[in-house]
């Protein structure tokens, strides 16, 4: 089938790729003549598992093309998915310029049916305003030309994009079209195999699914969150109470692990639109500003302990940070929990050495150069005179480190551990102050 895909960000490129890699013939449309370049050269503008490989093999087959040209977009594909940014504005709402720009381009050059499917993540009630921008454009042109809007969304994982793509345990599509939902049923096929993941629905129910799979989920991580705070002060230990939740098969493990707190691009800015959406209908979405709040909090978390260890004092001291990304497998920084960190050290006068396996580009993109701030190539450089270890993401590298090298290389032996990956006990019979989330210190 031949499909256009509007962005070439996280969700548009995984999404054209994925699609050319089981045969269909697709071309991904960006406004950014250098990103499109390089894409046809195979060099990836993100870091993706598994990715790049695909996208050069797709390029090479034919079926994977980029272009910044509308009028060869628009024309190429019956089914054209909207893949581009909705960012948040000031008040948590979600940014929709883009998605309708694209809408207008459809409508500006469509001479015959299509398919216009929704994949940004957007409001409740976005699907009408993709419509409406879309007829406006037709009835400008005064030419009548059917087509459907689509709401398609899309629960890929960062780090793990190309398996939840290829392997869906959902594909949840909303439309009131017979036609558009015989078009997605080939599109997906084959993803759809084993059994049928395919669930179809109303357009405003698809859109608010989205919004409610991720509020779920980050409702999960601020319970657990809250739990681990409470267990701190009760003298409980949260790794034992997660195990002893997670095995009633209703709760499960997934999802449960605490932490300092969640970030990324989808659930702070999901959680925050959603309070938003909630608003504009005159309802007040309690349980949503609970687990953003409780979010916050636990963002600040291991500076509190940094905090509470060194008497408030850090001015001029150094901090060896683990991680940088807001979680395993990305170097995305965005929302991460080690920027309030970092910058919460900084406003103390402390400086930070720091080490991501791939997020230190990233990070140095953010905040420039400066004194305060060493990235450094190894983790083990990372101990060299600094007053103790902070770690923030739970990157495999971390999990069995040489445990008296850290010792023996830190000014003080302290760990202050943002994702739990050490015993406590071990920790103590190795002679550090060990500080975990919700275990007891
Ligand atoms: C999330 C959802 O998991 C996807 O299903 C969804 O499609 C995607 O958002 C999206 O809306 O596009 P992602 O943001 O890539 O995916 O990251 P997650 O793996 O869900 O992790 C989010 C954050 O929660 C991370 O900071 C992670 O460290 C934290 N987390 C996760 C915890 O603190 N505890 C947990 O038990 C799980």
């Amino acid at each position: 089938m031949k499909v256009t895909v509007f962005g070439t960000g996280y969700v548009g490129l995984v999404t054209g790729t994925c699609l050319a890699d089981v045969g269909h013939d697709v071309l991904c449309v960006d406004v950014d003549q250098k990103k499109v370049d390089n894409l046809k050269n195979g060099i990836i503008p993100i870091f993706e598992p598994g990715l790049e490989p695909i996208v050069k093999q797709a390029v090479q087959n034919g079926l994977l093309n980029f272009t910044t040209n509308m009028d060869e977009a628009v024309d190429h594909g019956e089914l054209q998915f909207i893949a581009v940014g909705t960012p948040s504005g000031e008040d948590g709402s979600a940014d929709l310029q883009y998605v309708v720009a694209v809408a207008k381009t459809i409508g500006q050059r469509m001479n015959g049916y299509k398919a216009v499917v929704n994949k940004s993540t957007v409001p409740i009630g976005t699907a009408e305003k993709v419509s409406e921008a879309l007829l406006g454009e037709l009835n400008a042109r005064g030419v009548d030309v059917p087509f459907d809007v689509v709401s398609n969304p899309e629960f890929l994982k960062e780090g793990a994009a190309i398996n939840d793509f290829m392997k869906p345990d959902r594909i949840v599509v909303g439309t009131n079209s017979e036609r558009a939902e015989k078009l997605l049923r080939e599109l997906y096929a084959p993803f759809n195999r084993s059994h049928d993941r395919m669930i179809f629905m109303d357009v405003r129910s698809a859109e608010l699914t989205k919004y409610a799979a991720n509020a779920m989920l980050a409702t999960k991580i601020s319970f657990i969150n809250e739990m681990a705070n409470l267990a701190e002060k009760l003298g409980a230990d949260i790794e034992q109470v997660r195990n002893g939740i997670g095995a009633d098969p209703r709760i499960g493990y997934q999802f449960i692990y605490p932490g300092c707190g969640y970030g990324g691009s989808c659930f702070p800015k999901d959680v925050k639109a959603i309070i938003n959406i909630a608003k504009n209908v005159d309802y007040q979405a309690s349980l949503m500003e609970a687990v953003d709040r409780v979010n916050h909090i636990q963002k600040s978390k291991l500076y509190t302990y940094v905090t509470k260890h060194f008497g408030g004092n850090l001015k001029g001291k150094t901090f060896a940070l683990w991680g940088l990304a807001f979680k395993p497998n990305t170097d995305d920084m965005r929302e991460a929990p080690s920027r309030v960190l970092i910058e919460a050290l900084w406003a103390a006068g402390a400086k930070v050495q720091a080490y991501d396996p791939v997020a230190m580009d990233e990070t140095q993109h953010i905040y420039g150069l400066r004194e305060d701030l060493k990235l450094v190539g190894t983790k083990e450089a990372a101990l060299e005179k600094a007053d103790a270890l902070i770690i923030c993401t739970e990157w495999k590298t971390f999990r069995a480190p040489n445990f008296e090298l850290i010792k023996s290389t830190l000014l003080n032996p302290v760990v202050f551990d943002g994702r739990n990956l050490y015993e406590p006990e071990r920790m103590l019979e190795y002679g550090f102050d060990y500080y975990a989330v919700g275990r007891g210190k």
